[in-house]
């Protein structure tokens, strides 16, 4: 998309500081953002101004360095890998006796005010290519509840257990933010307290192409796209949520993703774990559905903790197996954190310590002509940050191994795997077994799913215990199940 011709003293502008930028732009060759200058409007002109003034072009001179033209920085891949020490599913006395004892501390955690939620929802959804924010998604089987509104109400649930207030903070980006307040807005809060609901907005970076040139979105407007959910830490300092979590007394983050329906939020036995331990960062591990699933697994890498893309695992590693037969690198990372505050402060301390990974994906721009086009090919570099990359940071982390059906269902697709049809039959196949535990009969498949339709709300039972104490033992399933 290279001008050739155009040279900086053409750009007319109105001050030095403006002057000053078109240089800094001329001399990290990105000067075709300048291709349609005169015919822009002054108010056009400012808006381009104004987002490459936002522009940090020593960052994304690196990153073409590194990523574009293959002038890799990076260490030398890893010489060993061993599976970490995983705190198990309880299955026997005293590991449910520790299991409890944990569950106690994480109580008192919750009940001292010391536990605050964050969620990321600044992602675009593309491959659910829904056009709103994931969270707005009606999800839930029999009332068709939001995604936003089941969580609301699992926090809303926890606060009137431990009679406490449990801040809500929700990552949102520029794509997203206005849509996310006002769908809040709409619905009051869910019924939350408004004063402990937050929204922050993550950092975007500008989307080059596969030479390292900047996108243009419009003529003027360049591409920019959220900088990945490894972005909230950043965030979280730069927006000032840390200063507000700290003058709330937060001790303790409990992290996790908008788009996983059935997650446990601020479990108490997960949080007594890390505390007790003196955690700093601690994922929760869900058994791999296979050896070829497509997801991350957490590993002693060169002696660190980390989370290991599956991309970066060979053929051997991902179908090794333990004695007992089990897979040695079997533990996915369905991306849930405990983070500790005091971490994330130290982790933006000097300077900030995630690095950021490349995707090529295809992304609409406009063409030589001005034109908005959709391209049939990746024509993209986009750059993001991992959450899980903070690991390594940690010092101290515990690892514990959940119940995939009980905790981790995300929405990703449209259809088929990880789809809202996916996320709403583990919904009723996670109730109709707490169902079960409570003594009532219910039918299922030969796929092992509930014959039927079952919501329970998190406000009438959180989980299997609650329920078996609320519920009428006599109540026989015909088929349709709603309790709120
Ligand atoms: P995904 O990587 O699955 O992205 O994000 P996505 O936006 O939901 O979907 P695709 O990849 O475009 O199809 C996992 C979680 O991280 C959040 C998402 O909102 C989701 O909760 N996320 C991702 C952010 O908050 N910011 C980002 O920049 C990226």
């Amino acid at each position: 998309m290279s001008t050739g011709k155009l040279k900086h003293s053409e750009i007319k502008t109105e001050n030095d500081s403006d002057k000053l930028l078109v240089e800094k732009v001329f001399s990290h060759k990105q000067e075709h953002v300048f291709r349609w200058w005169n015919d822009l409007t002054i108010n056009g002109q400012k808006n381009l101004l104004n987002q490459l003034r936002l522009v940090d072009f020593t960052l994304l001179q690196c990153l073409t360095e590194k990523h574009i033209k293959g002038n890799k920085l990076t260490s030398p891949e890893a010489a060993t890998l061993e599976p970490p020490d995983i705190i198990p599913i309880p299955q026997n006395d005293s590991q449910k006796a520790r299991s409890d004892e944990a569950g106690k501390i994480g109580e008192d955690a919750i009940g001292a005010g010391t536990v605050a939620v964050v969620t990321v929802a600044g992602g675009l959804g593309t491959r659910l290519g829904a056009n709103r924010p994931k969270g707005t998604l009606p999800i839930s089987p029999i009332m068709g509840k939001s995604i936003f509104q089941l969580h609301a109400e699992k926090i809303h649930a926890i606060m009137n257990k431990y009679d406490t207030v449990i801040p809500w903070y929700i990552m949102t980006s520029l794509n997203n933010d206005e849509m996310t307040r006002s769908f809040f807005e709409e619905n009051r809060f869910f019924g939350l307290n408004t004063d402990n609901v937050s929204f922050f907005t993550q950092g975007v970076l500008p989307v080059m192409d596969l030479q390292g040139k900047l996108l243009m979105d419009s003529k003027n407007s360049i591409v920019t796209s959220p900088n990945g959910h490894g972005g909230t830490l950043l965030a979280l300092k730069e927006r000032g949520i840390l200063s507000n979590m700290n003058q709330r007394g937060i001790k303790h983050i409990f992290y996790h993703q908008i788009d996983n329906i059935l997650i446990k939020i601020a479990d108490p036995v997960y949080l007594g774990y890390h505390i007790r331990e003196g955690a700093k960062m601690s994922p929760k591990v869900v058994p791999k559905a296979d050896p070829e699933e497509k997801v991350g697994i957490v590993g002693i890498k060169d002696g660190h903790l980390d989370t290991i893309e599956y991309s970066e695992l060979s053929n051997e590693e991902k179908h090794a197996l333990n004695p007992d037969g089990t897979l040695k690198f079997g533990m996915g990372n369905p991306a849930i954190y405990l983070l500790d505050v005091d971490f994330v402060e130290k982790i933006n301390e000097s300077h900030f310590a995630l690095p950021y990974h490349k995707a090529v994906k295809k992304v609409p721009c406009v063409d030589e002509n001005g034109c908005k086009t959709k391209p049939s090919e990746n024509n993209a570099a986009k750059f993001e940050m991992f959450i899980f990359d903070a690991l390594k940071h940690a010092g101290k982390s515990i690892i514990m191994e959940v119940v995939r059906e009980d905790e981790f269902s995300p929405v990703k697709n449209a259809e088929g795997k990880d789809s809202p049809d996916t996320a709403k039959q583990s919904m009723i196949n996670m109730f109709g077994r707490w169902l079960q535990e409570a003594g009532i009969e219910i039918p299922k498949d030969e796929a092992g799913n509930v014959k039927g339709t079952i919501e329970i709300s998190p406000l009438y039972a959180l989980d299997a215990k609650e329920l078996k104490k609320k519920i009428d033992h006599e109540i026989v399933f015909t088929g349709e199940l709603n309790l709120q």
